[in-house]
């Protein structure tokens, strides 16, 4: 199968690592021993390419930047939204993997949506590059060992027991549109399916440390010109140095929540958000 990977994209140390555990798996001991048994069976094409597009996930995986989604950000921006005309809360969730962060984040909305009186609604659209990943999203199913992060009350409400799994409930997945989309090489600079970008939130965690410097900053351009006005970039932990070295600053220290720069709207200072 062609994967259509560029490595060029990828991050040198990054690129090493993963071809020499492949040449451990595959018991050859040169880069030039490794091409040519890449060559000869047809599946270890597919292995070199699942570990080059690593894809796990928790849920609630930064616990810290959940929690001030859910108290500070979320409640003053629906504050916001309720004197204006717009009441609908647009998410890209970019690098979704198997959907653990879009489905974290989409309790997180239906919890702090239903503490207000007036009406909000949201979309989510989840994208990644992996097909297999998005399927999983998609279903939403998951085995008891990935839910260890979640509380016993979000267990209860957003999931129901199928067999060995636990599904998500329709109600969220009613808000969700999943795609495939290449951060590095599409045309568009969101996904196509959202029409038009203007994020209120774009998720992008654990995916940019993958590439180079070039690579990171044509992904980061995308999403910032994706971003409504006032609207934040979310990352992990990971890779808060890679975009505070963009046009983007961190909302509150070591959240991982960021704004643009030169975005005079929404949350106005490093520290104290006045959405
Ligand atoms: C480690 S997972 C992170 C999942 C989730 N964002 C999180 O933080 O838990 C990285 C995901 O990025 C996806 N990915 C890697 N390169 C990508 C690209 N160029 N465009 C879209 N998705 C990409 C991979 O397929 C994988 O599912």
């Amino acid at each position: 199968m062609n994967h259509g990977i560029d490595i060029s994209f990828y991050e040198e140390d990054f690129l090493i690592r993963s071809l020499d555990k492949r040449l451990i798996a595959t018991n050859t001991h040169s880069y030039k021993a490794y091409s040519d048994y890449l060559r000869a069976d047809k599946k270890e094409i597919d292995f070199l390419a699942n570990s080059l597009h690593i894809s796990y996930s928790e849920f609630f995986r930064n616990p810290l930047t959940f929690s001030i989604l859910e108290y500070l950000v979320l409640p003053s921006l629906l504050e916001k939204k309720k004197l204006g005309k717009e009441k609908e809360i647009r998410v890209w969730s970019a690098a979704c993997a198997s959907g653990q962060e879009t489905y974290s984040f989409a309790m997180i909305l239906d919890e702090v949506m239903d503490g207000f009186s007036t009406k909000f609604a949201y979309r989510i659209f989840a994208t990644d590059i992996n097909e297999k990943e998005l399927f999983k999203a998609k279903i939403g199913a998951y085995y008891p060992a990935a839910l260890n992060n979640v509380t016993f009350k979000r267990f209860r409400k957003y999931f129901t027991k199928q067999d060995e799994t636990y599904i998500i409930v329709p109600r969220l997945m009613e808000n969700i549109d999943f795609s495939v989309f290449n951060l590095l090489t599409e045309k568009e600079d969101c996904p196509p399916v959202s029409i038009y970008g203007n994020f209120d939130f774009i998720f992008c965690s654990n995916v940019l440390f993958y590439y180079n410097t070039e690579s990171q900053s044509c992904i980061l351009e995308r999403l910032s010109n994706s971003l409504a006005p006032g609207g934040l970039l979310i990352t992990g932990d990971t890779e808060r140095n890679i975009v505070k070295e963009h046009h983007f600053s961190e909302v509150y220290v070591g959240s991982g929540i960021f704004k643009k720069k030169n975005d005079g709207l929404g949350i106005k200072n490093d520290k104290i958000p006045v959405i």
